[in-house]
Formats: structure tokens, C-alpha cells, sequence
């Protein structure tokens, strides 16, 4: 190896859009984000569902660290909800500058404790219990 690859990290949150969203505006938004990401190095997944979003953002920490705090920022959502924020040991969503999935569009319906996952008050979200639905929920979705 000429040289040691930085430490990666993830951050995975939910968050509610300030208005619904229609699958051609989320597409045009994502077309912007996956070019930034591409020249960044991140890497990850959105899904969208009735308003709510899921995403996994995972690259180098301070680019990872960079865009969470735009994200963070973005008038398009509220309560943006961190779930994990922690090194990993590698990429899950390696082949995607930002994989993408409208539930809203899935004709199969969603998959099981889907529903729990978004549509709950962010307020009232017991943490010890929500992460291992989403790591349940995002197994599922991506066979992780
Ligand atoms: C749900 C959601 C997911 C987003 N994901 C990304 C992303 O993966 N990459 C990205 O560059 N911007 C993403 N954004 C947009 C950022 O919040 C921000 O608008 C963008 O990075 C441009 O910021 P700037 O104009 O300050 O450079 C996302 C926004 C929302 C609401």
C-alpha cells in the first residue's frame, strides 16, 4: 500500500420533511447531492416514506462531519434525528454516491416494522430500542 486510507465513519439519522415531497423533485435533489458526494468520496443510502426521511451517510470523518452539519442546517427537513454517528470498519453502500428508495412508490408495501421506524415522534424515540430496528429495517432493505 503506498499509502494508510483514512478511518471511515457513518452517520445514520431520520428526519421529517417540512412539506411531502414529489418523487421528481426528490430525484433532481438527489442528482446535485450524488455529485457532491462523488467528489467527497461519501458514500450511502436515502430512503423517503410519507414525508420521513432515512439516511446512512459514510465516507472520511471530517467529509462525513461536513455535509452532516449542512444537512443538518437544511430547511427542507426538521427534527433531524441522529441514530448512530460512530467509526466503521467499512463501507456498506460502497457503489453508490447516494442509493436511493421512494417507499412510497414500492408496490410489495412495507417491509416488516417499517412503519415503526417512520412514523414515530422523534421525541418519542427510545433510543436503546429504535438503532437495532434500523439496523433490522436497513438489513432488510439492503441485505446488510
Ligand atoms: C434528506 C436530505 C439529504 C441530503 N443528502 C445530501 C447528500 O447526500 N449530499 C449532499 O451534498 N447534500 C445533501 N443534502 C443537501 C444538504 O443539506 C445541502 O443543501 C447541500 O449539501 C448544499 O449545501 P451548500 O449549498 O451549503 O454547499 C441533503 C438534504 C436533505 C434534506
Amino acid at each position: 500500500m503506498s499509502h494508510a486510507s483514512s478511518p471511515l465513519f457513518h452517520v445514520i439519522y431520520i428526519s421529517h420533511a417540512v412539506a411531502p415531497m414529489s418523487p421528481a423533485v426528490l430525484v433532481a435533489l438527489l442528482e446535485k447531492y450524488r455529485t457532491f458526494n462523488h467528489s467527497v468520496g461519501i458514500t450511502g443510502a436515502l430512503f423517503y416514506h410519507d414525508g420521513y426521511f432515512l439516511q446512512v451517510i459514510e465516507g472520511e470523518e471530517a467529509a462525513i462531519r461536513g455535509l452532516y452539519a449542512k444537512i443538518q442546517r437544511d430547511q427542507l427537513h426538521r427534527t433531524v434525528t441522529t441514530l448512530f454517528e460512530e467509526p466503521i470498519q467499512k463501507r456498506e453502500f460502497s457503489k453508490w454516491s447516494m442509493a436511493f428508495r421512494n417507499l412510497d412508490l414500492d408496490a410489495s408495501g412495507a417491509p416488516e416494522g417499517f412503519e415503526e421506524i417512520f412514523n414515530m415522534d422523534p421525541s418519542q424515540i427510545e433510543l436503546k430500542r429504535y438503532p437495532s430496528k434500523v439496523r433490522a429495517f436497513l438489513a432488510e432493505m439492503c441485505g446488510l
